[in-house]
């Protein structure tokens, strides 16, 4: 497999460039009061500029580039500010794709096109008290009623719930009487009558997350994305488009990655201490051959899962191997990229610091390492590993 990037890919990074490089400088320093103007002003400029959307298709107002170079913009953003490539990440293949992909014409209209046009961002909104790793074991439940569904439970460690104009929501749906049917995803707005947005609580990188509530929530029929199923197929479907999310995620890190790569190489060769660079110190030397090692190896992996993206999604083991990868690496690198700084690393002066409490996230959301890695396994077993195996 040759990953050397063709003219047109190149012109693409180097529009990104272009547009990223002058938020390089405030990464660390806008995101830690998330407030909902200053992220929908980023939005703006983003649609503005043609970065929102990207990857979707034209049918749903997305500009029909291929994941992978959409992948590709995403990586570069991010090695400028991470925070503002989250942003354009969410409207391509973050939760406005599980719209995109899943989605009717009506639905795609209403809560696509304004995301794409940087009026509303969207939030997927999985995760529960009680339900984690183990996603499957939802409380939220949508019950079936004479025009639609009746929304009960809430959903905590939202991102985006303080601004999103529609939640997809993650549900059980059951009959009216009571009976399960399977896990099905829903299109909820802040407004409908019942749903609470909670205070949040702060995160390791000064942003914040939400609780939302949802206290007999009426969901009109035409807003339901994907229904329950009793043979799993719809949660299948959703999680398909859940390993784009989690695939350009990775694209993310590695920016963050190859920027604090650059950063200690830089510091490396221009910090003298003992009368010389201390590049000229085989410790230094060897730290900065083992990152780069793992940089490239993680890179090489996830562009792999990219370039094998079928019908605008990838496959399950790529994104799982290349996000243990990416993780492993990513924390190797910001850490001896600190540790190379030294005091200078430990301070607020660089981001580096706030790489480090922004990056710790990586292996926890969108699904830890560990499940992954129980998935990956899985797949090699070729029958379910876990606890009710
Ligand atoms: N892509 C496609 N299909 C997937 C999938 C994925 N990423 N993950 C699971 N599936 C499929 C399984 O293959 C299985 O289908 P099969 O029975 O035909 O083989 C089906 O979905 C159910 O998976 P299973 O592992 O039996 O479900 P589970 O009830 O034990 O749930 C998960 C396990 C999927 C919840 C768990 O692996 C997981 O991903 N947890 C992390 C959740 C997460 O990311 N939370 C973060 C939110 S920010």
């Amino acid at each position: 497999m040759d990953f050397e990037l063709s003219e047109e890919q190149k012109e693409l990074i180097e529009r990104a460039r272009v547009f990223f490089e002058p938020y390089a400088a405030d990464t660390h320093k806008w995101y830690a009061k998330p407030q909902p103007q200053t992220l929908m002003e980023a939005n703006k400029r983003l649609a503005n500029a043609g970065f929102l959307g990207m990857g979707l298709s034209e049918d749903v107002g997305g500009l029909g580039v291929p994941t992978f170079d959409t992948c590709l913009v995403i990586e570069e953003a991010s090695r400028h500010d991470p925070n503002t490539a989250y942003l354009m990440r969410n409207a391509t293949a973050g939760p406005t794709a599980f719209i995109a992909f899943l989605g009717t014409r009506q639905q795609q209209e209403k809560y696509v096109k304004p995301v794409l046009e940087g009026r509303a961002v969207t939030a997927i909104c999985i995760t529960e008290p009680e339900a984690g790793s183990d996603a499957t074991a939802l409380k939220t439940t949508a019950k079936r009623t004479s025009s639609g569904w009746r929304l009960n439970g809430g959903k905590h460690y939202i991102t985006h719930a303080h601004v999103a104009n529609c939640y997809v929501v993650y549900a059980k749906f059951k009959e009216a009487d009571d009976s399960v049917i399977g896990i099905g995803a829903l299109l909820v707005e802040p407004g409908m009558q019942g749903v609470t947005l909670g205070p949040g609580v702060e995160t390791m990188d000064g942003g914040r997350v939400y609780q939302l509530y949802f206290d007999d929530v009426e969901v009109p029929a035409e807003n339901v994305l994907i229904p329950g199923k009793s043979d799993k197929a719809h949660f299948k479907r959703l999680m398909s488009v859940y390993n784009l999310e989690r695939l350009s995620g990775q694209f993310r890190w590695l920016g963050v990655m190859q920027r604090a790569f650059d950063m200690a190489r830089e510091h490396a060769l221009t910090r003298r201490q003992f009368g010389r660079p201390i590049i000229e110190f085989q410790a230094i030397q060897l730290k900065l051959a083992d990152m780069k090692v793992r940089l490239e190896a993680a890179r090489l992996l996830l562009y792999r899962a990219a370039a094998r993206v079928q019908q605008g999604l990838p496959r399950r083991e790529d994104v799982s191997m290349a996000k243990i990868l990416v993780q492993d690496s990513l924390k190797f690198v910001l850490d001896e990229a600190i540790q190379i700084h030294g005091g200078m690393g430990y301070t607020r002066e660089l981001p580096l610091e706030y790489f480090q409490r922004l990056a710790r996230l990586g292996s926890i959301g969108g699904g830890t390492v560990e499940i992954h890695r129980i998935g990956l396994a899985s797949i090699l077993a070729g029958r379910k590993l876990g606890v009710d195996a």
